[in-house]
C-alpha cells in the first residue's frame, strides 16, 4: 500500500479516530511506511489520520532525522497530569507553509503501547511535549490553528482558503473522493482494526 499525506480541509483530518484493538503485519508496514513520508517531509510527527486510516496511531521523531534522537510509535496514546503553559510555533504537513502560535501544557504524561503491546509510560517536556499533543489532537479530529488565538487564526484564513480552494478543484478534477467513497474506506479499516461492528 502507498501512502501519502491528507491535506486540509480533506474530511478525515476532523475525523475522531477509534482506538486499535488489533496489531498486524500490514499495520506494522504502514507505521514504517509512515515514518518514511514523515522524514522524507521534513515532519517531526505523523499521525494515522493524515495518511486517511482512522486509527489511533501515530509516529514521531522530534529531530526529523532518521537515525538520531528517538523514533517513535505510538498506538492508542493518551496523555495527563498536563502542567504549565507555553505558546510556540507549530506547523503541520497537512497545511504545509502555514504555521502559528498555540499555547500548550508545558509538560504531559503520556501512556501508550508500542506495536510489540508493550507500555510506553513517559513524562514528556519541551519539543516533544508539544509534538505528542498535536499528534493526539490530530487523532481527535482538531488542527493546531483551532487551537490559536481568534486574533492569530484570522491571519491564517486567506492561506487556508487557498487549501479549500485547491481541494475543491481537485475534487471537480476527480483525484479526490466524495465524503462517502472517503466514509466508506474508513469504515471498512474500523472494521478490520478497531471492532468496529459490520452491520453498524
Ligand atoms: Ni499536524
Amino acid at each position: 500500500m502507498t501512502l501519502s499525506i491528507i491535506h486540509y480541509p480533506h474530511p478525515t483530518l476532523r475525523h475522531r479516530s477509534r482506538s486499535v484493538v488489533r496489531v498486524d503485519q500490514r499495520l506494522k508496514d504502514l507505521a514504517a511506511e509512515m515514518l518514511d513520508l514523515m522524514y522524507e517531509n521534513e515532519g517531526v510527527g505523523l499521525a494515522a489520520n493524515q495518511v486517511d486510516l482512522p486509527i489511533r496511531l501515530f509516529v514521531a521523531n522530534e529531530t526529523g532525522r532518521r537515525g538520531e534522537g528517538d523514533e517513535m510509535i505510538c498506538v492508542n496514546p493518551e496523555i495527563d497530569r498536563p502542567k504549565g503553559s507555553e505558546s510556540s510555533q507549530e506547523g503541520c504537513l497537512s497545511v504545509p507553509g502555514i504555521y502559528g502560535q498555540v499555547k500548550r501544557p508545558k509538560t504531559v504524561r503520556l501512556h501508550a503501547y508500542d506495536l510489540q503491546g508493550n507500555e510506553i509510560r513517559r513524562e514528556l517536556d519541551g519539543f516533544l511535549a508539544r509534538v505528542v499533543q498535536h499528534e493526539i489532537d490530530h487523532l481527535d479530529g482538531t488542527m493546531f490553528f483551532d487551537r490559536m488565538t481568534d486574533e492569530s487564526r484570522r491571519e491564517l484564513d486567506g492561506p487556508l482558503t487557498e487549501f479549500q480552494v485547491d481541494f475543491e478543484s481537485k475534487r471537480v478534477a476527480g483525484s479526490i473522493e466524495d465524503d462517502e467513497a472517503i466514509a466508506e474506506r474508513r469504515r471498512r479499516w474500523e472494521i478490520d482494526y478497531t471492532g468496529l461492528q459490520a452491520n453498524t
